[in-house]
């Protein structure tokens, strides 16, 4: 059921795990359907579907904040910047993000360049503008298995404006479907979803 009135939120849903019915991917629909239920906008990106490289670092982006490779980072670059809020998905592949996801993180180096380097934003003082979710699984269970993660993905939530909001993080899932044994995931992703679009409205 949509609720209405205001302007809806515009999310943007990123997929980072290279399994499409993964856990991660699983749970972000889940994110996805209360987003949307709550009233929001959702655009999705699926990495594993992208013509992206790795970042080169010759810098081309020095002059304009834009990185100078032409492929699928292009279009990504504009919806990063366009959204009120994102929801970013990755499994956890040697106690950090996939690699489809470090790419797009390290292709956000234009954006870094962009605020620092020519916006001149001293390092620090920056005003959250978005809201940022982070959902991430792995097999293992230990204590710090999101440790490592979570500081990247805070660092590169913060060269894209937005806070790191909240994160949605599960130990002991290792097989496609194991999320489906955990129904309460399942709802708190969906509850979660629901709670960033009512978050973002004006
Ligand atoms: C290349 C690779 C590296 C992985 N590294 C870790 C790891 O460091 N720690 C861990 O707990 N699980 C690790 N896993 C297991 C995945 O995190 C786990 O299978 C997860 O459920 C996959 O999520 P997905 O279904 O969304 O892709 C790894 C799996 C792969 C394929």
């Amino acid at each position: 059921m949509k609720e209405k009135g205001g302007k809806a939120p515009n999310l943007l849903a990123i997929y980072g795990s290279p399994r499409r019915r993964g856990n991660t991917s699983t749970l972000l629909d889940r994110v996805v359907q209360g987003a949307l239920d709550a009233g929001a906008k959702v655009d999705k990106v699926v990495l594993r579907d992208l013509k992206m490289s790795p970042c080169l670092e010759i810098y081309g982006c020095k002059k304009t904040g834009r990185c100078v490779i032409k492929d699928d980072f292009d279009n990504v670059y504009d919806q990063l910047l366009a959204c009120d809020g994102l929801m970013l998905a990755s499994p956890i592949f040697f106690y950090t993000v996939s690699a489809t996801t470090k790419i797009l993180m390290d292709r956000c180096q234009s954006l870094w360049v962009k605020k620092h380097w020519i916006d001149k934003v001293p390092h620090g003082e920056w005003k959250p503008k978005r809201k940022g979710l982070f959902i991430s699984v792995g097999a293992t269970k230990g204590k710090r298995l999101f440790e490592g993660t979570v500081l990247t993905v805070r660092y590169f939530f913060e060269v894209l404006d937005a806070e790191l909001w909240r994160t949605l993080l599960y130990r002991g899932l290792d097989f496609e479907g194991d999320v489906l044994k955990h129904p309460e995931y399942l709802r708190e992703a969906y509850e979660t979803g629901r709670e960033l679009a009512s978050a973002l409205k004006p």
